[in-house]
């Protein structure tokens, strides 16, 4: 069969991969190159049934140049950072063949064509890259017959996306090594390792965000002493402590965790010089939202986090996800289509209490929060079966999108 694959003119693999979202935030490269960070990282998967990325590479003796295509809209193959995980695939792909002719395996100097698609609007500022590039490397590894540990490539796309190379709970260890190779992602628990947890993106804002990760964190590194500090001493403690809160599902220690890394997180964005903002008047809003939320319960249930950008992203467990959706809903009462308010995993219907509205819901602001994607942690990069659902048509070119 294998041989037969490389006789046809088109060969292509398609993958999904996920999203993830950091309770313990990378922030701060020590290498720009080869994008090893200052500190470990944890994150959570998020499933790919509410965000994922889709990815088909195909490689084609008939293709006279290597092309890319982004949610249809054809862009530059030549990007470093693309390039860089292309040059490592194939240099693994090369490795396992031994340097010996396989006349089986497809052939390296074939030119690709590769097309990538969200499910979900790449404007909202959703972690696209992350899923994007862990995506990219699942699909051309699977085209090229790789099989090893592949996070260390994808760290190559982008520092996060080699977390979304697992399912579930992942750390991303910084490693020690100047050439990079102990610097991966591993996975802490699987995602059926805590059921009750669900996760709620308050997707606020389509604009895009003011400074970019990748320019911002490096600010941060040659700028901000709390960084610095935040990297050597607070990280590796709270690292462990998330470890073990992780392990024992243990809400009110990883929320109360979750909450105070974002927002230190930002308070090293306020200490790079000249500071960078991502958190917004909103962002602040739902962040005093959520305190108040907590305080009327008198302990955790709900945990904020929030990226380098303005959405909210919500962790609580499965019983409390009907009555803060409904403490969103009335703070942020939807401008139109209030039908589509929530979307993602069904939520039930909640009646809140009088003592409830009075104490959390002030000040509503209308039409603040676009919708509410209700989802939970997932899985892993996904190969796809069905040839149907690749991106690519047997001419190689992106198939027109019903
Ligand atoms: C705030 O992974 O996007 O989301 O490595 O330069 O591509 P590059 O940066 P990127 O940074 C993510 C920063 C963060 C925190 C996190 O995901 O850990």
């Amino acid at each position: 069969a294998a041989a037969m694959a490389a006789e046809r003119a088109l060969t292509m693999a398609t993958c999904t991969a996920p999203v993830n979202i950091a309770v313990i935030k990378y922030w701060g490269k020590r290498d720009t190159d080869l994008i090893l960070p200052i500190n470990s990282s944890l994150s959570v998967t998020l499933h790919q049934d509410q965000l994922k990325t889709t990815t088909t590479a195909a490689a084609s003796r008939d293709f006279t140049e290597d092309r890319l295509w982004l949610n249809g809209k054809e862009a530059d193959v030549g990007h470093p950072r693309v390039q860089a995980c292309l040059r490592e695939v194939r240099r693994l792909a090369r490795k396992r063949r031994g340097g010996g002719e396989d006349t089986a395996a497809l052939s390296l100097s074939y030119k690709i064509h590769i097309a990538s698609e969200n499910n979900f609007p790449t404007a909202a500022g959703l972690a696209s890259s992350a899923a994007g590039y862990a995506c990219l490397v699942s699909a051309l590894a699977r085209l090229y017959g790789v099989e090893e540990e592949l996070s260390e490539v994808a760290r190559r796309g982008s520092g996060s996306a080699c977390r979304s190379m697992f399912g579930g709970f992942v750390q991303w260890q910084r490693g020690e090594r100047p050439d990079g190779t102990d610097s991966l992602a591993l996975q802490v628990a699987p995602e059926t390792h805590w059921p009750e947890l669900h996760v709620l993106v308050l997707v606020v804002s389509g604009e895009k965000k003011p400074v970019g990760s990748t320019a911002g964190m490096q600010t941060s590194v040659e700028t901000s002493p709390l960084l610095k500090h935040r990297a050597e001493v607070v990280v590796p403690e709270r690292l462990a402590q998330m470890m073990r809160h992780i392990r024992e599902r243990d809400f009110e220690g990883f929320g109360q965790l979750a909450m105070r890394d974002s927002n230190q997180f930002h308070a090293t964005c306020l200490d790079t010089f000249p500071p960078i903002f991502y958190l917004t008047d909103l962002s602040r809003h739902i962040i005093a939202l959520a305190h108040r939320y907590n305080a009327h319960h008198g302990h955790t249930k709900v945990a904020y986090t929030f990226d380098a950008g303005p959405n909210a992203v919500i962790f609580a467990l499965a019983d409390t996800v009907a009555e803060f959706v409904e403490v969103v809903r009335r703070s942020f009462p939807p401008a139109t289509n209030g039908d589509q308010f929530v979307r993602g995993l069904p939520v039930g219907s909640a009646t809140l209490s009088q003592a409830l509205v009075a104490a959390v819901v002030t000040e509503p602001v209308p039409g603040a929060v676009q919708y509410i994607l209700h989802t939970k942690p997932g899985p892993g990069p996904q190969l796809v079966d069905d040839p149907s659902q690749h991106l690519l048509g047997a001419d190689g070119l992106p198939r027109s999108r019903a």
